[in-house]
């Protein structure tokens, strides 16, 4: 399987110019690397820009989505809206947005509403601490039970998942997971999605791994690990660190 590797440039850059530089920068790393699928998931406003790059080799993704059709709902932006401006994916349920109050109820119309519009959603989970009873464990099958409430068999193959522990992504970051960490969640998250739905389907789920993803640590995700592919945010902001990444996966 194709390793996924989502480039999430969060609220990042500030103008139209850096973002052009930044596809086009990205767009060229692409074009060697036959088992990697790219996805890239700018800021909303940036989405038109990458129909000027756009290959076979890159998708394109958006960092969020509403969970109406469309209509009176101020600051949405609809699925439909997205795949019209070339998108065919979403990040939805990241920990940033989680902070601010995203429930797994709306996470989970989010998804509901990609798939209707054919669009697949990146499902990020994670816990915000690890404690020493495992009670991560029960909060992390909670969020993946819930956001998946109501999604059909059937739509499953369109899912993707990425494990990304609260304390690891960002700024803020205390430090990354190690690859044992990712590999106990990866195996965790697959028996949940096995219990939910079966076997075929967990064995066939692609887990990203995201949170202070880099050139030194990327392998050890991915090859350790046994990651499926990654999320990688503040480094994909430098094609340099974004093309180390990809290098260390091929
Ligand atoms: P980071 O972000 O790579 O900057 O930690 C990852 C994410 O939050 O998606």
């Amino acid at each position: 399987m194709a390793k996924i590797v989502v480039a999430n440039w969060k609220e990042n850059p500030q103008s139209q110019k850096e973002a052009e530089v930044l596809f086009k920068g990205t767009f060229l790393l692409a074009k060697f690397r036959e088992n990697t699928r790219i996805i890239i998931c700018p800021p909303f406003p940036y989405l038109y820009l990458s129909g000027k790059f756009k290959n076979k080799k890159v998708f394109l993704g958006a960092q969020n989505v509403g969970k109406e059709e469309g209509g009176s709902y101020t600051g949405e932006v609809s699925p439909k809206m997205l795949s019209d401006m070339g998108a065919d994916f979403a990040i939805v349920g990241h920990g940033e947005e989680r902070l601010l109050g995203e429930t797994n109820e709306i996470i989970n119309a989010k998804i509901l509403n990609l798939l209707k519009f054919k669009l697949s959603p990146i499902l990020c989970v994670g816990e915000s601490e690890r404690d020493k009873e495992g009670n991560y464990l029960s909060f992390v099958e909670g969020q993946v039970k819930d956001c998946l409430l109501a999604v059909p068999k059937a739509q499953m193959k369109n899912i993707i998942i990425a494990y990304e522990p609260i304390w690891a992504i960002g700024a803020n970051a205390t430090r990354e997971a190690t690859k044992e960490e990712f590999m106990e969640m990866k195996i965790f998250i697959k028996k949940v999605i096995s219990d939910i739905y079966d076997g075929k389907i967990a064995h066939s789920i692609p887990i990203l791994y995201g949170g202070s993803v880099n050139p030194a640590n990327a392998s050890q995700f991915v090859d350790g690990g046994k990651a499926d592919g990654l999320l990688v945010g503040r480094d994909s902001l430098d094609p340099k660190k974004f093309g180390a990444i990809l290098n260390a996966l091929n």
